[in-house]
């Protein structure tokens, strides 16, 4: 039996990404939270014909317990997102207290859940649940990720014209770092099957996948930023832990992981200098098996791209950590 949670199931990426997983023949259970329009969403979704039993809760009536309770994996989009001019990292303000209140919930009801953090800004939300976690006595860095599915997602589908893939999915291209501007550093040296880009056309690519985000924004003119890709590369990464959960072997996810609490991970926290990074993890059954370190034998323009990340991803962790450790004052 498999429970999972949508925290922020009634936005623009909570709807189609409750969509996609009540469809998904491996959860048993989907349970729903937001603090608006549950009950309508999860109606809906009930008259699909598929196994998932649905439910529907709002913060009355102890909504987020019962939501949690029993959940195997915790999914979170709850939070509000970009407009035009606006940084990732412009949504602190406002989406730092909203994951580490739900994170508290996660500490108290379901402490051996797989969490997985969409929220924005990943590279500071993330750190802040570590941090709620460590509080409650509960934190397995095995079970914690930022999902940065989208930025892999991007890759795949924007170097289509370089992998030639017809199915631009069976490119493999890991990416690595954070979830913002240039701390998203695709390795395309690192692909599986290989292909080239030309050399005129490479800085273009990489600054697609780093801006991708503000295409969407840019496009969608004030209603939001990406939604339906997030659903779909959430969705992506949701069953790919559910299945490694269920004991399916050989699953490799780049995801933003604690690297110190992870097999494999203190080298890449050495090479890089940071505790918080995005590579590629081995899954399992107890969630990350192994940080797998691709840092090696990467070209020096990448060796560049990683430098200019790791820069700007250790403010962004800081920030996150001491939002918990020395709260701002209400
Ligand atoms: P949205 O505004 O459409 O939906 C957010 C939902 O969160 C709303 O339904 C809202 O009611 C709910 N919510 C707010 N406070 C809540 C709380 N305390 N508890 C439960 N639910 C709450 O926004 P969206 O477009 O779905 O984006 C959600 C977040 O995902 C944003 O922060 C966005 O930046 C982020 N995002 C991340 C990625 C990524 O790659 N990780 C990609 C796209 C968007
Ligand atoms: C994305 O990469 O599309 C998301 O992080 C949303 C955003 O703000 O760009």
């Amino acid at each position: 039996m498999v429970k999972a949670a949508v925290l922020g199931a009634s936005g623009g990426i909570g709807q189609p990404l409750s969509l996609l997983l009540k469809t998904c023949p491996l959860v048993d259970d989907l349970a729903l939270y937001d603090v608006v329009n549950t009950p309508g969403v999860a109606a809906d979704l009930s008259h699909i014909s598929s196994v998932a039993k649905i439910s529907g809760f709002l913060p009355k009536d102890d909504g987020l317990k019962h939501a949690l309770t029993g959940a195997d994996i915790v999914v979170i989009p709850a939070g509000i997102p970009r407009k035009p001019g606006m940084t990732r990292d412009d949504l602190f303000k406002v989406n730092a207290s909203i994951v580490r209140d739900l994170v508290k919930g996660i500490a108290e009801f379901c402490p051996k859940a797989f969490v997985c953090i969409i929220s924005n800004p990943v590279n500071s939300t993330v750190p802040i649940a570590a941090e709620v976690l460590k509080a409650a006595g509960v934190f397995d860095p095995r079970r914690l990720f930022g999902v940065t599915t989208l930025d892999v997602v991007r890759a795949e589908t924007f170097a289509q014209e370089f992998t030639g893939q017809k199915d631009p999915s069976k490119a493999q291209i890991p990416v690595v770092g954070g979830h913002s501007g240039e701390t998203i550093v695709p390795l395309f040296s690192k692909a599986t099957p290989a292909f080239q880009i030309p050399s005129d056309k490479y800085e273009a690519l990489i600054k697609r996948v780093q801006f991708g985000g503000d295409e969407v924004v840019k496009a969608k003119d004030g209603a939001g930023s990406a939604t339906l890709s997030m659903a779909f590369a959430g969705f992506r990464f949701a069953e790919s832990v559910i299945k490694a959960l269920k004991g399916q072997t050989g699953i490799v996810e780049p995801t933003f992981i604690y690297l110190p609490g992870v097999p494999g991970g203190d080298a890449i926290a050495k090479a890089t200098g940071t505790d918080f990074f995005s590579v590629p993890v081995s899954l399992g059954s107890g969630g990350a098996d192994k940080a797998n370190n691709i840092l090696e034998g990467v070209t020096e323009q990448e060796k560049k791209l990683i430098q200019t990340c790791t820069e700007g991803l250790k403010g962004n962790i800081e920030k996150g950590i001491e939002f918990i450790k020395n709260p701002p004052p209400k």
